[in-house]
């Protein structure tokens, strides 16, 4: 079983367990013993063991019998004693155990979802991902606990049960049989019904999860469209579904109870009725039929348990597989091996010369290439210009650049080195990267500034803010660089926090910067201005920057036009305007002929000297 892979590392408190519960089985199937000791010798033999003694007085022959009933007392009192003292120690051992595994395996769980690019994420799901770290690793918790107390402690009572059932020869073990039989087929039609739901319940928790989370991240388009009811509706869906499988299984598992009460009390019943005629018959004391009552009902709560065990088993199983399913699974993005490993930490550093070489791209899973022959490249000092309209896949080509995905054919390289060969933490940390999507940390605007080193000196941390043209609004804040960002960056707004982005990007002083539509929340002037900043801050820097806006990108050194994931053009804005039909349509779209410098014809005439002063477009 997959769930045991968990245990390994745990031996030892498996070994202690096993010890304490065989001592403790052994403690309390002793307790029978002495009990019928009291009865059949205490109380039916006025507690003589042996002769009785010659001449002895009445009082002296009840003085006899309290002292043995008030001994055989003290005896199973002290067993008792001992064996809670042992439960104790096992439950304490079982505890301390599954919390560790519990740990142990979170943070493992943990590393590894760290270490996954965007593709394996994908692969998942984040819903499923907590839904693995939170309930699945619980489920492993107390299937570790219910294993260091009951697993094993249920065959060392049985086995020592069914021993001392047979050492009393009474002719009564068919009852015995005849119950476990019962057990048996009533535990087996329960499995055969519940075994589908638990296997079940584990994807519509999963489900549940994912929905509730799209619900809570999603409230304000819900609001915006008025679709508060549907989403009721298929939350409520969901809810039902799994209340109904957990309904289905708490139920056909409460119906054991009463079985379990019926056959054993009923086992009682027949043993009394049998044993019964033995005492009748004088081949069987009382006392002995008593404490083989107790015996039976041990091996028949043992043979239950066990059976209960390998109902749970399986659905920790079920767990476990999930949780070594994301601990098994690799990230597609490798560290380069040792030898191929290129790093230049210690010595003159990168430049940060980014270059495409025909590079080809498909996320995984599609059928199509998303991206196909892309070339190009930018010196430091430089700045790339990246264009083409919605789904022309800009976010996907600069993901390749911090290597969130790996291209399938071509290279992208890094002065001169392929990207792969260089450790990830040395690359990315050459590399500013602000993503499309936005997002900050929960925290201040300044641990969101300083996110990439925590060490780095508020100086560079106000530099990277002025460069980032977010000085006026931190410090419109009354608390300044310690005004609190709430989770996901929703107490700021949308230029804000894209601007925290920018400068979180810049504090690192990285060697290439790329800015994926990260202008886009800006207005025409704090993007021009930015962008002058920009020049005059970075010149050593390799700039992408991606846009939709031409005005953010007219004036880059070099200018990419994609269009369904191919390169359809590449030069100057003002050689686009001439060469790049692609390009002259998206900026037809955005600004006049006057200010494209095109005669009436949507030629363009002189080299363009941008007509953009009440827009801000110029650097
Ligand atoms: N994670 C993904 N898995 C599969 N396909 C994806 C994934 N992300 C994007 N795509 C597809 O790849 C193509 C390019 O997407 P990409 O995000 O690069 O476009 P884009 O040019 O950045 O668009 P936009 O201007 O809207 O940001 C799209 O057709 C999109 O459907
Ligand atoms: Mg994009």
């Amino acid at each position: 079983m997959k769930i045991f892979s968990f245990l390994r590392h745990h031996k030892i408190n498996f070994v202690i367990a096993l010890v304490l519960l065989c001592i403790q089985a052994n403690l309390e199937l002793a307790v029978p013993g002495v009990m019928s000791n009291i009865v059949d010798i205490g109380i039916a033999r006025g507690g003589i063991v042996g002769e009785a003694p010659v001449g002895a007085t009445a009082s002296e022959l009840a003085r006899i019998q309290t002292d043995y009933i008030l001994g055989q007392g003290a005896h199973m009192l002290v067993l008792t004693l001992l064996s809670v003292a042992c439960s104790i120690l096992a439950a304490y051992n079982a505890s301390k155990t599954s919390a560790a595994i519990g740990r142990e395996v979170r943070h493992a769980l943990y590393e590894r979802v760290l270490s996954y690019s965007p593709a394996e994420m994908e692969k998942f799901s984040s819903a499923s991902l907590i839904t693995r770290a939170t309930n699945d690793i619980q489920q492993i918790q107390m299937i570790t606990v219910m294993c260091l107390r009951i697993v094993l402690f249920a065959p060392c009572m049985g086995v020592g049960a069914v021993v001392r059932v047979l050492s009393t020869p009474t002719g009564m073990e068919w009852i015995l049989v005849v119950a476990i039989c019962i057990i048996a087929i009533a535990i087996g039609i329960l499995m055969g019904l519940t075994m589908p739901k638990f296997r079940r319940m584990q994807g519509l928790v999963d489900r549940n999860n994912l929905i509730a989370r799209e619900i809570l991240t999603g409230i304000m388009p819900i609001r915006a469209f008025g679709r508060q009811e549907h989403e009721r509706a298929r939350y409520d869906e969901a809810n039902r579904e799994l209340t109904g499988t957990y309904i289905f299984t708490n139920r056909a598992m409460a119906f054991l109870g009463p079985v379990m009460m019926i056959v054993m009390n009923a086992t009682t019943v027949a043993i009394v009725w049998f044993g019964g005629l033995g005492v009748d018959a004088g081949t069987i004391e009382v006392g002995t039929l008593m404490a083989y009552i107790n015996y039976v009902m041990q091996v028949i709560m043992s043979f239950m348990i066990l059976t209960m065990i390998s109902v749970m088993l399986p659905r920790a199983g079920v767990a476990a597989e999930r949780v070594l399913e994301v601990l098994d699974t690799t990230t597609s993005i490798a560290e380069p091996a040792p030898e191929h490993a290129v790093t230049r930490a210690d010595g003159a550093g990168w430049r940060g010369e980014i270059a495409f070489s025909d590079v080809t791209f498909a996320y995984p899973d599609a059928d199509m290439p998303t991206l196909e022959h892309i070339d190009f490249s930018v010196a430091p000092g430089q700045t790339l210009g990246i264009i083409g309209s919605t789904g022309s896949g800009k976010s996907t080509l600069v993901q390749l650049i911090p290597r969130l995905y790996d291209v399938a054919s071509g290279r992208v390289t890094l002065d001169g080195v392929d990207v792969c060969n260089i450790p990830l933490t040395e690359l990315r940390a050459q590399v500013g990267y602000v993503p499309q999507r936005r997002f900050l940390f929960s925290g201040t605007i300044e641990s969101n500034i300083k996110y990439g080193n925590d060490r780095m000196d508020d100086e560079r941390m106000e530099r990277a803010a002025r460069i980032a043209q977010a000085t006026d609004f931190i410090e419109a804040k009354p608390d300044g660089y310690r005004s609190a960002i709430a989770q996901g960056g929703s107490n700021v707004s949308g230029g804000q926090n894209q601007r925290l982005q920018i400068a979180r990007a810049l504090a690192i002083d990285p060697k290439v910067l790329v800015f994926d539509d990260s202008f886009s929340a800006l207005d025409y002037k704090t993007d021009a201005t930015l962008r002058a900043e920009l020049g005059r801050s970075c010149r050593d820097a390799a700039v992408i920057i991606v846009a939709q806006r031409i005005a953010t990108i007219m004036h880059a050194d070099e200018i990419v036009v994609l269009d369904d994931g191919r390169m359809v053009g590449k030069g100057t804005h003002e050689e686009l305007l001439r060469t790049c039909p692609a390009y002259l349509e998206i900026a037809r779209s955005q600004l006049s002929a006057a200010e494209l410098g095109l005669d009436d014809d949507g030629h363009a005439d002189t080299p363009a000297t941008p007509v953009l002063d009440q827009k801000g477009g110029e650097r």
